[in-house]
C-alpha cells in the first residue's frame, strides 16, 4: 500500500514529462510481416467521448525519401476478433494466398474508397505515405492530429479493448480488388504514437494519457 501510494505520487510528479507510447523504426517489406504492438484502449465514456477515445497517429514514409508509388504495403490496426485469423494466416507459404486469407474477413468490414465504400471499420492505411502530405487513405483531414500523416480514433462504449498494430506487404489490386503480395521491395520508417485520450488536450488527464489501460494506476 505504502509502495503503491509512493508510486502514484511519483507518477503524478513525473507524468507531465513522460512520453506516450511511441513506436519508431524501419521495416523492409521482404520480411513480409511485422507485429508492432498491442495496446489497450480505455472504455469510451460519454459525455466526453472525444476526450476518452484512443488515438493512434503518426507518419510512415519511405526510407530513401523517394516517392512511394503504388502498390505499397499496409498498416493494419485490428481488434482481437479480426487479428487472430489475420495473424495465423500470415505464415501461409505462398504469399499471395497468405494475403488473401489474412484479409478475407476484413474485406467485408474495412472501408476502402475504391473497393468497399460501405465498410464501416477504419482498419487500414496504405503505406508509405507521401512525404510532407497525408496518407492517401485519410479522407477526413480534420481528424488527423496536426503534424502527422494519419490518425485512427478508437471508440468502445462497452469495454476497454486491445488493439493490434502491424505492417504487412500486401495490397489490393486497384482493378480487381483482390488482395496480393507486394513483391516490389520497399523500406519504410515509422513513427507512431498510441494514446488514451485526446492528443490535442494533453494536459487534461496526464495519468491516463500515456498508458495502455492495463497499466493505468
Ligand atoms: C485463415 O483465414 C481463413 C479465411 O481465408 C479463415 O477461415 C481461417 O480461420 C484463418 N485461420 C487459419 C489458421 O487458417
Ligand atoms: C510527419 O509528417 C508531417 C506531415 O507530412 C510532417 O509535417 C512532420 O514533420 C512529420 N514528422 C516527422 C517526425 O517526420
Amino acid at each position: 500500500m505504502q509502495n503503491l501510494l509512493s508510486l502514484s505520487l511519483l507518477l503524478v510528479v513525473l507524468a507531465p514529462f513522460v512520453s506516450p507510447l511511441r513506436l519508431t523504426g524501419t521495416w523492409h517489406s521482404d520480411s513480409f510481416f511485422l507485429f508492432l504492438s498491442k495496446f489497450g484502449f480505455q472504455r469510451t465514456s460519454s459525455p466526453n467521448r472525444r476526450d476518452s477515445e484512443g488515438h493512434i497517429f503518426g507518419n510512415v514514409t519511405t526510407v530513401s525519401g523517394s516517392e512511394s508509388g503504388e502498390p505499397g504495403a499496409l498498416l493494419a490496426v485490428l481488434d482481437r476478433t479480426f487479428f487472430l485469423d489475420f495473424y495465423t494466416n500470415r505464415s501461409w507459404p505462398a504469399r499471395d494466398a497468405a494475403c488473401r486469407r489474412m484479409f478475407a474477413g476484413l474485406s467485408r468490414v474495412a472501408y476502402d474508397a475504391r473497393c468497399f465504400d460501405d465498410g464501416e471499420e477504419d482498419f487500414l492505411r496504405r503505406v508509405p505515405c507521401p512525404r510532407g502530405a497525408l496518407c492517401p487513405d485519410e479522407d477526413a483531414p480534420e481528424n488527423v492530429v496536426t503534424g502527422h500523416q494519419f490518425t485512427y480514433s478508437i471508440q468502445d462504449v462497452h469495454q476497454p479493448r486491445f488493439w493490434y498494430i502491424s505492417l504487412v506487404a500486401c495490397h489490393r489490386d486497384p482493378v480487381t480488388c483482390e488482395w496480393r503480395h507486394t513483391r516490389q521491395p520497399i523500406s519504410v520508417q515509422y513513427d507512431i504514437w498510441l494514446v488514451n485520450g485526446d492528443p490535442r488536450k494533453r494536459a487534461q488527464n496526464p495519468l491516463e494519457y500515456q498508458f495502455s489501460f492495463d497499466e493505468q494506476v
